[in-house]
């Protein structure tokens, strides 16, 4: 078997970026004070990253792609029978359940960023949509900002805990080819990491998002800041 490039480039870096922004915004709304302004401009990045990763998942390379890991439910339970052992086949890609895992943190994440645009510090600082909307969509936000990050942590730890369980049971090292993109497979590579089409939908992401964030939405009415 030969050592062969799986993860392209973006998908590595959306998500060791991913990771150091989740704990960014861990830190800067639970840990850190006056830090709430670097906490919406990490917020921003993350969902930036999100919609990109979504794109991605459309027209990235091979591995990369929704339609390469999100499989039908017969694909997932006769996976699931191999778990248990120890010799089973290594994935060149995601596995089918992990492919599921991939997709509901990549909702929820969406959800917190979305939702973080709608919330206030009650101090000092509005997020953009906040003025936007009546009090029963506030309410709804809020509980979705505070809550969903519950869960968030637990399917993380699960995250985490199933990397642990393929080295250490399976011996099968999945951070590796996270950092440098090759894996050990009879399946063929992906030719290229398709950097030039990432780097076109980042730029348009971004600017998608300044526009939607800094420009698009109204300011607040000007009695808003003094009653
Ligand atoms: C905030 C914490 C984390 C989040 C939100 C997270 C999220 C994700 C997501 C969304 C993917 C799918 C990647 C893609 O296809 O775009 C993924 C895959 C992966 N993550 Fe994480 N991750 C976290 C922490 C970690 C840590 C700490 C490690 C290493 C110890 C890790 C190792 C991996 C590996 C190895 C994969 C590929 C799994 C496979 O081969 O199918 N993750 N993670
Ligand atoms: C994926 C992105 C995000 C994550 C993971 C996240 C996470 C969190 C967490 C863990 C808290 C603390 C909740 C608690 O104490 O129960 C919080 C609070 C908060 N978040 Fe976010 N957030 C994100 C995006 C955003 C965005 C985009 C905004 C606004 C533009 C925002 C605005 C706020 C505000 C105003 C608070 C309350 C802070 C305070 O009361 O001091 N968040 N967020």
């Amino acid at each position: 078997m030969e050592k062969r490039l799986i993860w392209d480039i973006p998908t590595r870096l959306f998500h060791w970026l991913l990771v150091a922004s989740i704990f960014g915004l861990y830190a800067t709304a639970e840990w850190m004070d006056d830090a709430v302004q670097w906490h919406f401009y990490l917020g921003y990045f993350t969902l930036g990253l999100i919609i990109f990763r979504v794109i991605w998942g459309f027209v990235g390379p091979t591995y990369a792609r929704f339609s390469h890991f999100v499989k039908g439910p017969g694909a997932v339970f006769s996976y699931m029978k191999t778990l248990g052992r120890k010799d089973s086949a290594p994935a060149t890609g995601h596995n089918a359940l992990g492919g599921y895992a991939v997709i509901i943190m990549l909702i929820m994440i969406g959800l917190q960023a979305v939702s973080g645009l709608f919330m206030t510090d009650d101090i000092y600082l509005d997020g953009p949509y906040r003025h936007l909307v009546d009090e029963s969509v506030l309410d709804v936000m809020n509980t979705l900002h505070h809550r969903v990050f519950d869960v968030l942590l637990w399917v993380i730890g699960f995250h985490i805990a199933a990397i642990v369980f393929y080295a250490v049971f399976k011996k099968q090292k999945l951070v590796p080819p996270m950092i440098h993109g090759k894996k050990q497979t009879q399946a063929s590579g992906i030719p290229s990491s398709k950097l030039l089409l990432a780097l076109v939908i980042a730029l348009i992401v971004g600017f998608g998002l300044y526009y939607a964030i800094e420009i698009a939405p109204p300011a607040p009415a000007l009695e808003e800041f003094y009653y």
